[in-house]
């Protein structure tokens, strides 16, 4: 479902061990969790240890989630058409939404079904985060343990499930101890990122209070801090980069130099372009980094996937693009899903299903996803521990709003994330 960034309705919508020894996996813990629809958990509580470690380290991967299995696509479609961060429909949204929901659930779950039953996102998550944890422990024992966390914005694991577990972990209620919300968008989008932080700070405030007028905190809060982008990290593009040299190698070795890379994002509306949002000129900059790095062997654009509705879209659109270079010849076309950091409907079923399939030409294909790539995984560990050994709450950038954003939950978001003594900052 082309719904992913800040996006837009996509267009197939539209149309552990909680002891620090063993480590139970994540979705151990958070079945654990649900089923017992409470914060009561056999875990021994988090203590900000004796030995000198500044751990445990709750470390948040945050994403927009999928359905596991089409008995979910109902639930998920409810909870991204109410999102007015992610599709602003008005006053109306919480009645407008679920129906809208409702009238695509037949045709989102045959989409499902054909990629297999439902969205590897949590499977790949949680891998990733588990694994990113177990190099951390190594890279910064003072931090350590990491203990892995997924929360996604529509889809279970959800960021209230997630909070809640934080807590029966040991985390907050007096107890304190460090938490990183961790984008796993590597691009910023108000609609992605900030949408999921709207979230967060949200649960924060339900489940431990707002924090006080002059910035003042209750005692024993989780402290949170926040990777917000990382649209150029070395490692990212390096694992960006590895995938394209390694489908370039199924070419003839005359033709290689005359592939074209597609890179391929999700689209934005104009209004929200216009609004300032800064995902476009991020992604761009991922896009020239990876070519970089590539050496510019490779003729490259740049295109949107996923527009929807009659309204003003971003583009040029990634199924038009192909059709159009197929149609002038050009045969040989590798697609790059240069935003999305795991397989999900929007590569599975909407490039190679769709666009891929109608191209019906074997020299267009699409590289890997970064899923399980290990140059990738050490690459979030890398911005983890970067992050860590700096010490800052948000970057620099992210306390800047939009120019046209006139939205109060974007400004106390940004705020609380920034810290009471750069609360000033946000403009
Ligand atoms: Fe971008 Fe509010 S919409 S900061």
């Amino acid at each position: 479902m082309a719904f992913r960034g800040p996006f837009t309705i996509p267009r197939q919508l539209l149309t552990g061990a909680t002891s620090f020894g063993a480590r139970p996996t994540i979705s151990s813990r958070l079945r654990c969790m649900t089923d017992r629809q409470g914060l009561a958990t056999a875990v021994p509580p988090v203590t900000q240890d004796a030995t000198g470690s500044k751990g445990p380290t709750a470390m948040v991967f945050m994403n927009m989630g999928g359905p596991s299995t089409t008995n979910e696509v109902e639930d998920f479609l409810s909870r991204l058409f109410a999102d007015g961060d992610l599709i602003p429909l008005g006053r109306l949204q919480p009645y407008i939404g679920p129906l809208i929901a409702r009238r695509r659930t037949s045709k989102i779950q045959k989409q499902y079904s054909d990629i297999g039953g439902g969205s590897p996102i949590r499977k790949w998550s949680e891998h990733q985060c588990e694994e990113m944890c177990k190099l951390l422990d190594k890279m910064s024992p003072e931090t350590a343990p990491h203990k892995p966390y997924v929360a996604f914005r529509y889809a279970a694991p959800l960021t209230e499930t997630m909070y809640q577990q934080l807590l029966a972990d040991g985390f907050g209620n007096g107890k304190g101890g460090r938490a990183i919300a961790f984008t796993q968008y590597p691009q910023y989008s108000c609609s992605t990122t900030g949408s999921s932080l709207n979230e967060l700070w949200k649960w924060r405030n339900r489940l431990e209070g707002k924090r006080a007028n002059g910035g003042s905190e209750k005692e024993g809060t989780i402290q949170w801090s926040v990777i917000d982008r990382w649209p150029t990290h070395s490692g990212l593009v390096e694992a960006f980069a590895q995938n394209i040299e390694a489908q370039l190698k199924t070419y003839p070795e005359e033709k290689r130099d005359q592939v074209v890379l597609l890179f391929s994002a999700h689209s934005l509306p104009m209004s929200v372009v216009n609004r300032g949002d800064p995902y476009p000129s991020e992604v761009a900059a991922t896009v020239h980094a990876v070519m970089q790095r590539l050496k510019f062997q490779n003729p490259y654009r740049l295109c949107w996937q996923s527009q929807v509705g009659p309204s003003a879209w971003l583009g040029a659109q990634t199924s038009d693009t192909v059709q159009e270079y197929v149609k002038r010849g050009q045969t040989d076309l590798i697609l790059v899903p240069i935003a999305f950091t795991s397989d999900h409907i929007e590569t599975l079923y909407e490039l190679d299903q769709e666009v891929i399939h109608e191209a019906n030409n074997p020299g267009v294909k699409r590289a890997e996803s970064l899923n399980g790539n290990p140059v990738f995984i050490k690459a979030l560990a890398d911005i983890a521990h970067e992050h860590l050994q700096k010490g800052e709450l948000c970057s620099r950038q992210m306390t800047l709003r939009c120019q046209g954003c006139t939205s109060e939950r974007c400004l106390g978001q940004k705020k609380f994330f920034a810290g009471p003594e750069n609360a000033s900052m946000v403009i």
